[in-house]
């Protein structure tokens, strides 16, 4: 893009407003308002700028400064050696760069020195002086010349020694004091219990407790501190980070992991390794430190202006990034949910390319107030899939549209519902919407339903993807296709004619089972069950209105509302006069007077192998009677329906005294209700 100069000074004014904002948010007020990675984008998008326009970096860029000044309250202490910090890596590119420029630097036989890698804490820095061995001053990084001095938070830290095993005059060790993960989540739920304010984040919390002037505070908080150097007091003969690190170990202090590696692969791997176990440490890490290992060579590397040139953070991808949400698109799932989905300017989050991201329902664009065109804040973490974690109301572009929910389906122009008091909406078109046909076939064959035992799963589905079968009506039409389907690969003769006559036989059905097999939302078994019996057959059932289903046992205002549409949807009708038409026949159901469960109140239960019906449908029409199934026979069980080989339960009905039911005697209870 060519800019002006003007633009794009404007344009650097705009990074440089925001950043100090946030940069006092951060280092003073211990209450940002962004992500890290978030105000890592800002930053870079600034340090580009001015490196391509060298000429018209402002005076004030915060990006030549480390932190903000130091809060008023504490004594303010001069480092004697300045806190510096550290350069960024992101790519194994920028690691095999970084490494180039060590070799380039380092005298001619020292080329690929060893490295000792550590885990990048997310906490804060904090200086510790010990005069002869004890602990006499603790200093934040402040603006790295000049920090606060903290000593009595800092002294109520429990992993930390207040006295050294040996007597050294002057010893500074630097570390980072963080807040481990529990700890965090206990004090944020304690906070909110009390209604007070919780942290952002566990190093926030870190930083919140440390500037507590009543140390009292800073001491019920679970604060701990991880040494990563010395920087005054190493005895001589300790010529390496890693034996600095150990040493301080054996004096009590508290180390991360160390790793030394040798190559950019070897690096690379132990990189990758830690990203896998981040989120299973007990503490907030948000990359690793490399660091030169030997003491000598980093003396002769030395520093840039703010960063050692011997260490580096390799950061791990940002795990919120902000970007452009282009569109927004409903998508419709299996069973004909309508799920919005954002369409994204391609963003990498978490070492992942992300383009879309699901936006869950309407009451969340409605509750985040999402528009096509906004710039949102995209967060994904570990294997947790992406989700929008904030709009950018400030940057909306002037044409951003509202989006709202679509009256039609997308894909198969079917009215769309959302039922009252429910988040999502669904397409009615549930026997003829191509996205939901594969799963309404599956349903459409399954045993409880028209119970097609010789039509497997695998070849439904293999007929929906040769466009052989669309829709459930099309299984009848199979016998058509016969030599077809006998040329398919691996189906012959013999199984083509098995699976034709048991779709032929599954013809005769009853009226439960075909009103299961619609697949209707909500309408289980028993509820297929009980509009059988409020019914007695399927037209009064179609023709029904939302009060009349309503009267229906179990049958309540969202499940009404969805068999209302359902038959009201004109592609369904269709597939239902073509089943119909192709002689799906059952026996009329009679109808349960209104209002009569006759076995209300009883409690039942169901054993043994049932020879007339499954033990599903016995349990339903118990159910729609007004009775209560349960799985174990005790002294409140009126009855025991007591099939083929019945077992332990039947032993236990008679032991308890408990009615026992035969098959026979239940089709006759049945009857005489039915009759
Ligand atoms: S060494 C001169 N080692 O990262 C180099 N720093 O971005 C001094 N940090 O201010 C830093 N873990 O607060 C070092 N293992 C580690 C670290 C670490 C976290 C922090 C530290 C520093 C910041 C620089």
């Amino acid at each position: 893009m060519i800019m002006n100069t003007a633009a794009i000074t404007a344009q650097m004014r705009k990074l440089i407003a925001q950043l100090k904002q946030h940069n006092h948010a951060y280092y003073v007020l211990d209450n940002p308002l962004l992500e890290d990675s978030e105000y890592d984008q800002l930053r870079q998008e600034l340090v580009a700028l001015e490196t391509a326009y060298p000429e018209l970096v402002q005076s004030d860029s915060p990006t030549n400064q480390v932190g903000d000044k130091p809060l008023p309250f504490f004594t303010q202490v001069t480092h004697q050696i300045p806190m510096l910090s550290l350069g960024n890596l992101f790519t194994f590119d920028d690691l095999q760069n970084f490494m180039r420029r060590v070799n380039d630097r380092l005298a001619d036989h020292q080329q690929n020195p060893e490295y000792e890698v550590e885990l990048k804490l997310d906490g804060l820095a904090v200086s510790l002086l010990y005069q002869n061995g004890q602990l006499t001053q603790a200093v934040t990084r402040g603006d790295g010349q000049t920090g606060e001095d903290i000593t009595q938070n800092v002294r109520t830290i429990r992993n930390l020694p207040l006295q050294l095993a040996i007597d050294i005059p002057r010893l500074e060790v630097r570390g980072e004091v963080l807040m481990p993960k529990a700890g965090f989540a206990k004090l944020n739920r304690d906070a909110q219990a009390k209604g007070e304010k919780t942290f952002a984040n566990p190093r926030n919390a870190a930083a919140g407790s440390l500037r507590q002037l009543d140390p009292n505070i800073a001491k019920s908080r679970p604060l701990a501190f991880y040494a990563y150097s010395v920087n005054q007091g190493l005895p001589a003969e300790i010529t390496t980070q890693s034996d600095a690190l150990f040493w301080l170990q054996a004096l009590g202090f508290s180390i991360s992991d160390i790793k030394i590696v040798q190559t950019a692969e070897q690096l690379q791997a132990y990189y990758q390794s830690v990203i896998e176990q981040r989120s299973r440490l007990p503490f907030e890490i948000d990359g690793t430190v490399i660091k030169v290992n030997s003491l000598a060579l980093q003396e002769q590397l030395g520093f840039l202006s703010r960063e050692p040139r011997w260490a580096t953070a390799y950061k791990f991808p940002a795990e919120t990034v902000m970007t452009r949400l282009n569109a927004i698109e409903w998508q419709v799932g299996r069973t004909g949910q309508l799920t919005p989905v954002g369409k994204l300017e391609p963003v990498n989050v978490g070492g992942v390319t992300v383009s879309n991201v699901t936006l869950h329902n309407i009451g969340e664009i409605q509750r985040l107030d999402i528009r096509a065109g906004d710039m949102v804040s995209v967060h994904r973490a570990g294997d947790v899939i992406p989700k929008v974690t904030r709009v950018w109301q400030d940057e909306r572009p002037a044409n951003a549209q509202v989006v709202s929910l679509p009256t039609h389906c997308p894909v198969c122009d079917s009215p769309v519902i959302m039922p009252e008091g429910e988040a999502l909406a669904r397409c009615t078109g549930g026997l003829f919407c191509p996205a939901q046909q594969q799963e309404a076939l599956i349903h459409f064959v399954s045993r409880k339903a028209m119970d097609i035992d010789g039509l497997g799963e695998r070849w439904l589905i293999n007929f929906f993807e040769q466009g052989i079968v669309k829709n459930v009506a099309d299984i009848y039409t199979l016998n058509n296709h016969r030599d077809a389907l006998i040329n398919l690969e691996k189906l012959g003769e013999k199984s083509v004619d098995n699976m034709l006559a048991a779709i032929e036989k599954s013809k005769d059905t009853t009226l439960p089972r075909f009103i299961f097999a619609l697949g209707i939302g909500g309408v289980g078994e028993t509820t297929a069950m009980n509009l059988a019996m409020q019914f007695g057959d399927l037209q009064p059932l179609m023709a029904a209105s939302i009060e009349a289903l309503q009267k229906t046992p179990d049958v309540g205002e969202k499940t009404a509302d969805s068999i209302f549409e359902f038959f009201r949807a004109e592609h369904n009708i269709e597939v239902i006069n073509r089943l119909l038409q192709a002689g799906i026949h059952w026996q009329p159901v009679s109808q349960v007077p209104e209002g009569n469960q006759p076995l209300k109140g009883q409690s039942w239960v169901i054993t043994g192998t049932l020879e007339g019906m499954g033990r599903d449908e016995a349990k339903a029409k118990l159910q729609a009677l007004g009775a209560k199934v349960s799985g174990s026979v005790s002294a409140k069980t009126t009855a025991l329906l007591a099939g083929e080989k019945a077992g332990s339960k039947l032993a236990n009905a008679e032991k308890l005294g408990v009615k026992v039911v035969t098959e026979a005697q239940f089709t006759d209870l049945l009857n005489s209700y039915h009759a």
